[in-house]
C-alpha cells in the first residue's frame, strides 16, 4: 500500500515517539501538582512552550496548548469574537467558505447562537483570498478576520502579510489556521503579522490529539472551556504532557528540516501535476499553479465520481482522498471546489494527492502508471445507469 494522503494525517516520527514516551510512564506527574513529580512534568510543558515560541518568534506566554487544530480554531474564533464584542461592540466576523469546517461552521454557529453577522470573502479561481477582497468588507464593526494560511483541499497559499497589514491599520485581530501550512511554510508570527495562529501536531509527524494556539499579547480573548486555571486561564484541563512534548519535538524537527523536506517534495509534486495534466483527458489542476504547499497536488476530472476513484485507487494499493478527509462518502461537491466556480460535473470528480517524507520517486511512478486506467474505469462506472456525477 502506498500512502499519498499526508494532508489527512502523517505517521508519527520515530524521534518524536522517543521524546514523548517517558512522559507516559516514569515522568507521569500532573504539572499542576506541587511535588517533584509535578515539577518535572511542568518543566517538560514549559520547555515545550519555549521550543514553540522560538520557532514562532513569540513569547512563551503567548502560546497555549489545546487538544487539536479544531479546538485551536474554535477558541480563536469564539474566544476573540465574544471578547471583542464585549469590549468594542463590534459584531461582524470576516472569513471564507473555503476555510476548514473548524472555522466555517464555528462562524455559522456564532451567527446562529450569538447573533454575529458574517462577511463571507470570495476566493478567486485559484482559491486565493486577495487582500483587496478583505479590504472591501472591513469596517468599524469587524470583530475578527480569519483567513487560512494554506488550504487543506487545494493547497493554495493566501497572502497573509498583505491581509495582516490591512487589519493592523484598523486594529482588527487577524487569525490564521496554519494547520496545513506549518509543515512547509515559515510561521514567524511577526513576519506574518497575525494575532492568532492555530497548529495541529498530526499534520507534521507529531501525535494526534494535540494542538496549539498562538495569541498575540493584548488580543482580546475569553476561554471557551472553563474549569481549572491551566494555560493562563484560557484552556482548563490537565495537560497532556506526553503529547505536548511530542508536539514540540515534531515542530522542532519540521522547522530544522523544512528546506530539505520541501526540496524533496517539490519535484515529486510537480512530476505528478505535469503528468496528470498531460496524460489524462479532461483533467484540471485545482488551486494555485505556483503558490501552493510543496507536497500538494489536487485535481478535478470531468464526469467522474471522486469517491469512486478513491475506492478504485485504494483497491489498487494507493491511499489518496477526494477533497478533505472529512468529505469522504459525501456525494455533494465540496464548498471549497464550488467556491472556485467549478461546475458540478467537474467538482464531483476531485482527487487530492499529498506527499510526505516517506514518498519516493518509485512510489510516484507506480501511482502515475496506475492512475490513467483507473480514471477511465471510474468514468465508465460513473456513467452507468443509477450512478452519475
Ligand atoms: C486547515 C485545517 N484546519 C483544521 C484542521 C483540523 O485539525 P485537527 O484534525 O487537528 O482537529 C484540519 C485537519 O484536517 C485542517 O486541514
Amino acid at each position: 500500500m502506498i500512502y499519498l494522503d499526508y494532508a489527512a494525517t502523517t505517521p508519527l516520527d520515530a524521534r518524536v515517539l522517543d521524546a514523548l514516551l517517558p512522559y507516559f510512564s516514569g515522568d507521569f506527574g500532573n504539572p499542576s501538582s506541587t511535588h517533584r513529580y509535578g515539577q518535572r512534568a511542568e518543566a517538560a510543558v514549559e520547555t515545550a512552550r519555549e521550543t514553540l515560541a522560538a520557532i514562532l518568534h513569540c513569547r512563551p506566554a503567548e502560546l497555549i496548548f489545546t487538544s487539536c487544530g479544531s479546538e485551536s480554531d474554535n477558541l480563536a474564533l469564539r474566544g476573540t469574537a465574544l471578547a471583542r464584542r464585549a469590549q468594542t461592540g463590534a459584531n461582524r466576523i470576516v472569513t471564507s467558505r473555503s476555510e476548514h469546517h473548524a472555522i466555517s461552521r464555528t462562524a455559522t454557529a456564532l451567527e446562529k447562537d450569538h447573533g454575529f453577522q458574517l462577511d463571507w470573502l470570495e476566493s478567486d479561481a485559484t482559491g486565493q483570498i486577495s487582500a483587496a477582497s478583505v479590504e472591501k468588507v472591513l469596517s468599524q464593526d469587524t470583530a475578527l478576520v480569519s483567513v487560512m494560511y494554506s488550504n487543506n483541499e487545494i493547497g493554495t497559499i493566501n497572502p497573509l502579510r498583505e491581509i495582516s497589514g490591512l487589519c493592523r491599520k484598523r486594529g482588527i485581530p487577524l487569525h490564521t489556521d496554519a494547520v496545513q501550512a506549518a509543515a512547509y511554510l515559515p510561521i514567524n508570527v511577526d513576519d506574518l503579522g497575525v494575532d492568532l495562529l492555530s497548529l495541529g501536531a498530526h499534520k507534521f509527524y507529531g501525535p494526534k490529539g494535540i494542538g496549539a494556539l498562538y495569541i498575540r499579547q493584548g488580543t482580546p480573548i475569553q476561554p471557551t472551556q472553563t474549569g481549572g486555571g491551566q494555560e493562563f486561564g484560557l484552556r482548563a484541563g490537565t495537560h497532556n504532557v506526553p503529547l505536548i512534548v511530542g508536539l514540540a519535538e515534531a515542530l522542532r524537527l519540521a522547522d530544522a528540516e523544512r528546506e530539505a523536506r520541501c526540496a524533496h517534495l517539490r519535484p515529486l509534486r510537480d512530476r505528478i501535476i505535469g503528468t496528470v495534466l498531460e496524460e489524462i483527458p479532461e483533467a484540471r489542476l485545482t488551486g494555485h499553479p505556483a503558490l501552493r504547499v510543496p507536497n500538494h497536488a489536487s485535481f478535478v476530472f470531468k464526469n467522474l465520481d471522486g469517491n469512486l476513484l478513491v475506492n478504485l485507487l485504494d483497491s489498487a494499493g494507493f491511499a489518496c482522498s477526494s477533497g478533505s478527509a472529512c468529505k469522504t462518502g459525501n456525494p455533494e461537491p465540496s464548498e471549497v471546489l464550488t467556491s472556485l466556480g467549478l461546475e458540478r460535473d467537474w467538482a464531483l470528480g476531485s482527487l487530492r494527492v499529498t506527499l510526505g517524507t516517506g514518498t519516493t520517486p518509485g512510489q510516484v511512478e507506480s501511482f502515475l502508471s496506475a492512475l490513467p486506467g483507473l480514471v477511465e474505469k471510474a468514468r465508465a462506472l460513473t456513467s452507468l445507469p443509477g450512478r452519475g456525477a
